[in-house]
């Protein structure tokens, strides 16, 4: 099984340039069902869930090339489209349920497979469901598929009872081609849902969204596919930002949205650290020690559940202690076992954890059990005192375009390494 040996305790420095966002370019990829030209996007990351997703939409039939040189994915005429997404493929990535709007959406039917489970809690897709049944959807769920059907999709008021991002994309998808009026209440406005609306917008969609978390779509006839860049991966900026303070260097962070990342970098001033932002970039370090903190993960404009895992390594370096809450998914604490095996005291009580910090963490053998975690994972190892090995990183290699190099470029000490 493929690991990381990382010798801990080296201060990160020098630039790191941010890859294109993995969870704004999964629904943009997806978009393509719902056009017929040929269009190109740009900025699309190397990493396995975009690997993964290709592989769907060439079995559903889309005609495209992954030039992974320039990051750009290039799209072609369409031939005739399926209207079944295996387990298969869907199995490994829980994104891949976002092809069930557009699906029925352009061909009025579609066999989707549940997405498989996950490590960090049921996540059903049960809003999902909801939004395209008041678009005027049949839904049925039999032997782990979920059946879909139309005649035809009429706009209607979409009141979600919890923010959910997929849920959101996925009533955008189903009503962007529907006849009538749609009105989204209760969305999610996460920049990725925004840059979606945006390139749906200049392929000729009519969408309009309020930070009140209205979305108002009027359906228009076809979508003429036009050649975008998606925005940069705010989660790996910030994951950038941690590995500086956590290692008490000094990092310049390249190719960012600023506006994106402000409510992180807000969080970072109020903690003590120096952040200097400009045009596309910021620099971040600690000129002095950084001050304990308290938060809980919300839906945008709060703090995102995507960096709880990585500020909870932070918190290990912190002295005093740091309370983090996860209010968005139920079992995402499962890297604090592993950061407990490093030496961090930390008490979990229902969906907040206590971090006891400032203790040095000592390098030991630890395992990433999701995506965040596993890079949470890397970052308390980049603080720690001697070496570690943290193993199962294909989660890692799920959203982080060439970590290894990366976090090398900076100073670290990493090298990849087979364990049993
Ligand atoms: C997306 C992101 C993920 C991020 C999450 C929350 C992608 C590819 N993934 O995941 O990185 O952590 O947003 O910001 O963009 N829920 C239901 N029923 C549903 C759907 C969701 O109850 O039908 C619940 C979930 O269990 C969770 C909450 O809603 O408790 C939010 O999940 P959601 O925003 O849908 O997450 P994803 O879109 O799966």
């Amino acid at each position: 099984m493929k690991a990381l040996k990382i010798k801990g305790g080296k201060k990160l420095l020098g630039e790191v340039s941010i890859s294109g966002s993995k969870n704004a370019s999964l629904p943009i990829l997806i978009s393509s069902i719902l056009i017929k030209n040929s269009f190109q996007i740009k900025n699309i990351p190397k990493v396995r869930d975009v690997f993964t997703l290709i592989e769907l939409l060439k079995f559903l039939g889309i005609q495209l090339k992954f030039d992974e040189k320039n990051r750009k994915v290039i799209f072609n005429k369409k031939k005739k489209l399926k209207i079944f997404a295996p387990y298969s493929i869907m199995k490994t990535m829980r994104a891949g349920i976002l092809v069930l709007g557009p699906l029925l959406a352009k061909l009025k039917k579609a066999k989707v497979s549940l997405p498989g489970g996950c490590a960090i809690g049921a996540r059903p897709v049960d809003l999902h469901i909801f939004a395209l049944r008041k678009l005027g959807a049949k839904i049925s769920i039999k032997d782990g598929y979920i059946y879909a059907s139309a005649k035809k999709l009429s706009g209607a008021v979409i009141k979600f009872p919890k923010i959910s991002v997929g849920a959101t994309e996925t009533a955008i998808f189903a009503s962007v081609l529907a006849s009538g009026k749609t009105r989204i209440v209760n969305a999610a406005i996460e920049p990725e849902i925004v840059d979606l609306i945006n390139f749906l917008k200049v392929c000729g969609a009519k969408i309009k969204y309020s930070k009140q978390r209205i979305i108002e779509i009027v359906g228009v006839k076809d979508l003429n596919g036009k050649s975008y860049r998606v925005i940069p991966d705010r989660i790996e900026a910030i994951t950038y930002a941690v590995a500086a303070l956590i290692t008490k260097g000094k990092l310049k962070i390249n190719n960012v949205k600023i506006n994106e990342v402000q409510n992180v970098l807000s969080f970072f001033k109020k903690i003590g650290a120096t952040v200097i932002s400009k045009n596309n970039h910021f620099i971040v370090y600690a000129k002095k020690k950084l001050k304990k903190f308290s938060f809980s993960t919300k839906p945008y404009p709060g703090l995102p559940t995507d960096i709880q895992a990585q500020l909870m390594a932070l918190a290990t370096s912190i002295k005093g202690k740091c309370q983090i809450t996860e209010n968005i998914f139920e079992n995402r604490f499962l890297h604090v076992s592993e950061l407990s095996r490093m030496g961090a005291d930390i008490k979990i009580i229902k969906n907040t954890s206590i971090v006891n910090g400032g203790k040095i963490l000592k390098g030991a053998e630890v395992m990433a059990t999701d995506l965040r975690a596993s890079v949470a994972l890397i970052l308390a190892a980049l603080s720690a005192q001697g070496t570690s090995t943290v193993s199962r990183i294909y989660h890692l290699e799920r959203g982080y375009e060439e970590i290894q190099s990366k976090l090398k470029k900076c100073g670290a000490i990493i090298k990849s390494c087979n364990v049993k």
